[in-house]
Order: structure tokens, then sequence, then C-alpha cells
């Protein structure tokens, strides 16, 4: 499968909303978009640029102990946040619906991704957020011809902020 990576600073959470957002306007029903980072690395701030992206009026937050939120947007948007859920449980991602999300009519964002791996479909984008001295690092990965054809639109739109590698 073919695979794009793109690598970018993000040097305030106003730039971490820009890269969601200019990813949200590109997304389409059954995307799924995961996203890595320590606590507070940006993963809500970029959920709330794709949330803008996709046309999503109403507020895109991480309320505790609640996993998914639907909101409505020109596709609709699943927020996941798998930080509370057990790693990979095949069980408890049945009970949050989970397989029906992904793949399902609208977008899926999914928030500490690396905690339902196994459940991921192959094609999709990953992003990962890392605190810097500057802000954060953003590593941008696709998987898939969609995907790498939707990075290469970003590089190419974004100026000098990021620069595409890999191939
Ligand atoms: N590029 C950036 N530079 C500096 N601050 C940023 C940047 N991106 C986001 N932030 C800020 O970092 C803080 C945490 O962001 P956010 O809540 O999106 O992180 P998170 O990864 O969702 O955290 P959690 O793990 O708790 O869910 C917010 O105050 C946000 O404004
Ligand atoms: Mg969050």
């Amino acid at each position: 499968m073919s695979v794009k990576i793109l690598r970018g600073q993000l040097t305030s959470a106003e730039q971490t909303h820009t890269l969601g957002k200019r990813l949200g306007e590109r997304l389409q029903a059954g995307d799924v978009v995961c996203l890595y980072g320590a606590l507070g690395a940006g993963k809500t701030t970029l959920t709330q640029g794709i949330a803008a992206g996709l046309g999503v009026a109403t507020w895109v937050n991480s309320p505790t102990f609640i996993f998914v939120t639907e909101h409505e947007g020109r596709v609709p948007l699943y927020h996941v946040d798998a930080y509370r859920l057990p790693v990979n449980d095949r069980d408890a991602a049945r009970d949050i619906g989970l397989e029906e999300l992904i793949g399902g009519a609208g977008v899926c964002v999914i928030e500490w991704a690396e905690r339902v791996a196994l459940l991921l479909p192959p094609e999709r984008l990953d992003v990962r957020l890392e605190h810097t001295a500057e802000g954060r690092a953003a590593t941008v990965e696709g998987f898939g011809e969609r995907w790498v054809r939707l990075i290469e639109e970003l590089s190419v739109s974004s100026g000098e902020q990021h620069t595409a590698q890999g191939g």
C-alpha cells in the first residue's frame, strides 16, 4: 500500500486548528482520521479544526466519560475519545459502536487511536502531535491512494509550514 508522510511545526493553537480545518474541508463519508499524542498535545484542537472544515456548527470538545459525540456537518462527524477505553478490547469497542462508526456514513476522528489500534482500518490518516520548544510538531501519515493524494494537496496549500517527505 502506498504511504506518504508530511511533517510540520505548529507554533500556535491556531495553526493546529488551521491544519485540522484544511483537512476537514477535504474529508468525506467513511474517512477515518486517527490522532495520537500525549495529554494536551492538541488532538481536540485539531478535531475542532476538522469540525470547522466539515461545517459543523456545534462545539466539539472531549467530555469526561463520553466516548463518542456526533456532530452534524457537510457529512456527520463522529468524534471518538478512546482515552478511557481498555486497550484493544473488542467488547468495549463494540459497546461504543466503534465498528459501525468506522466506515459509517460520516467521518470518524479518533483521539488516542493507539488504544484501538487492532480495530483500525488499513486505509486511514494518522496524525501524531508532539510537544516541542516551538509549540507542536505534527506528523501526518496517509495509508492508501486516497490519503496519499490528500496529503499532497495539503502540502501544496500549506505553503512553507509543511514539507512533504517519503512516498
Ligand atoms: N501548536 C500549538 N502550540 C501551542 N499550544 C497549542 C498548540 N496546539 C494546541 N495547543 C494548546 O494545547 C492545549 C491542549 O490542547 P488539546 O485540548 O487540543 O489537547 P488534547 O491532545 O486533546 O489533550 P487531551 O489529551 O487532554 O485530550 C490547549 O490549550 C490548546 O490551545
Ligand atoms: Mg482531547
